[in-house]
């Protein structure tokens, strides 16, 4: 048994940046972790393994479509499996011994095992419980399924199960045309097996800009996904090869069925919070499961803190890290803070889409005037030379003060570019700020200064 200043539960993104906050500002410091490694959903079966899969099949896709366009000739490349999986774990072991070596690093201590709290400045692993003056939940989050649907993690599968296949399937159905269902829909689709992504609404990626919305779902399709709109599932049943999802059309509530060898189920994801103790002691808790917390992530206990995918929210691991970094600075006595009118969302598809601040359907329903300036990849010399030029940037501007209010990008790079404009926004910056900055040409920053120039007189290539 030890005595800390702060015990922090969980070690994804919310977790160990909090941890690591908090070391660095002198208080001694534990952190509680239940999996084998470090880093959390992110980084053991979340973004980081996603993206390892997103790149590789980029890779992929980017010869067999424009190599021979640049006169590099090469074979039909070939799919090695095994191997991708292989480098998908090398990628995730280096990034979890990283989260080891920092804890080392500032001398966190890792609490092997499942936390839960027993009372108030107490906190349990295993047989031993340890005092904390203070306490941060960063649980984290896990995928949910639907009514009428059984995952075993082989046949019918979450993100999780989705990121180690034993083989690539000839037919997938994706569930949701959310996030998690369109970044590894593109994974596998790239790998040759035929998508069919089954969404509950009209359009994909919900609460998205309408025009990124529908740019969107025109590429996708352009690269082989099929979708099937406004379709309600029903439930899926399996045989020893196969699975069926049932699904019933809105618009006439027809039924219909499609097969697959593979059934993702990518309908969101709920918080973790299971095992804590927090009904005993009387946690205040959300009508959807997530933890309550006031503006300084303070729980309704008192020493008790939650951050993350844990309370409502994004859930995105950077929104999770700078609300572990704040709440850190706010148990250390300062004043810690995160704007939430700035957090960006990027979507690592091919091309990406980012996006932050308010969409144009978000002004509207707000009664906001405002003015758009849109500039599209194809006036971009860069995007044309590297085949990239399908996409544009679209910059919202308050029409009388010119203060940039929100930003959506869909083409290369979006979600670096994406930045650009969230330090803008951070400064209060208007349109034209960005649009009076100095680009470098050629880069694909200079679309998102053409897309400045267009909220005020005009860009100059287009
Ligand atoms: P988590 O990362 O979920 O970590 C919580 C940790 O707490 C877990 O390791 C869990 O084992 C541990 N834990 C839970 N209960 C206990 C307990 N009682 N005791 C001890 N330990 C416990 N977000 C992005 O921003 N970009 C992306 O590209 C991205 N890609 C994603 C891809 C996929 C497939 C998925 C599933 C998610 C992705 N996300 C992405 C979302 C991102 O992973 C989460 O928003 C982020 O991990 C949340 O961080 P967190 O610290 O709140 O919780
Ligand atoms: P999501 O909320 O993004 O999308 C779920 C989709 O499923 C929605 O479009 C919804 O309308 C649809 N749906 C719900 N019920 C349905 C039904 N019965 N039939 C058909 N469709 C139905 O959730 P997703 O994709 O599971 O991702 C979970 C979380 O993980 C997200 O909140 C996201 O922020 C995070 N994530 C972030 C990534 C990133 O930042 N690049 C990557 C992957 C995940």
């Amino acid at each position: 048994m030890a005595s800390y200043d702060v015990i922090v539960i969980g070690s994804g993104p919310g977790g160990y940046v909090c941890a690591i906050r908090c070391a660095q500002l002198g208080l001694k410091t534990a952190c509680v972790e239940g999996r084998e490694t470090l880093g959390g959903t992110c980084l053991n079966v979340g973004c980081i393994p996603s993206k390892a899969l997103l790149h590789a099949t980029e890779m992929l896709h980017e010869t067999e479509e424009n190599f021979g366009k640049m006169g590099i000739n090469v074979a039909k490349p070939k799919v090695d499996w095994t191997q991708m999986l292989a480098y998908k774990g090398e990628t995730i072991d280096a990034n979890t011994k990283g989260i080891e070596f920092l804890f080392k690093k500032n001398k966190i201590d890792w609490l092997k095992g499942w936390g839960s709290i027993p009372e108030p400045g107490k906190v349990k692993v295993g047989d031993e419980v340890h005092d904390a003056k203070n306490i941060v939940i960063a649980t984290g989050s896990e995928a949910s399924s639907l009514p009428g649907i059984d995952v075993d993690e082989k046949q019918v599968v979450t993100s999780t199960g989705a990121l180690e296949l034993d083989d690539i399937p000839k037919k997938m159905v994706v569930i949701g045309a959310g996030v998690i269902g369109l970044e590894l829909g593109s994974v596998y689709n790239r790998l040759g097996t035929e998508v069919t992504v089954v969404e509950f609404l009209d359009a994909i990626t919900p609460g998205m800009d309408a025009e990124v919305q529908k740019t969107f779902q025109r590429i996708l399709k352009k690269q082989g996904l099929k979708f099937v709109m406004g379709a309600a599932v029903q439930g899926v049943t399996t045989t020893k090869t196969k699975a069926k999802v049932a699904y019933k059309l809105r618009k006439d509530d027809s039924d219909h069925v499609l097969e697959a060898d593979t059934v993702l189920v990518a309908t969101g994801r709920r918080p973790h919070t299971d095992g804590l103790g927090l009904d005993a002691l009387g946690v205040e808790m959300t009508e959807r499961g997530q933890v309550k917390t006031d503006a300084h992530w303070k729980t309704s206990v008192a020493g008790i803190y939650a951050i993350g995918d844990a309370i409502t929210g994004p859930m995105l691991a950077h929104k999770a890290e700078d609300e572990g970094m704040a709440v850190a600075e706010t148990i250390a006595g300062q004043a810690g803070h995160v704007n939430y009118d700035v957090i960006p969302g990027v979507i690592y598809t091919h091309p990406e889409v980012a996006t932050v601040g308010q969409t144009e359907e978000q002004l509207k329903e707000a009664g906001r005037a405002y003015k758009v300036g849109k500039f599209s990849f194809m006036g971009n010399g860069r995007a044309k030379a590297n085949h990239a030029a399908d996409g544009f940037v679209k910059i919202l501007a308050d029409k009388d003060t010119d203060r940039i209010l929100g930003a959506h990008i869909i083409g290369p790079m979006a979600g670096d570019l994406i930045h650009e404009v969230c330090v803008a926004m951070e400064f209060g910056a208007a349109a034209e700020d960005l649009a009076r900055t100095c680009h470098a040409h050629p880069t694909y920053s200079e679309a998102v200064r053409e897309a400045a120039l267009a909220c005020g007189d005009g860009p100059i290539h287009s």
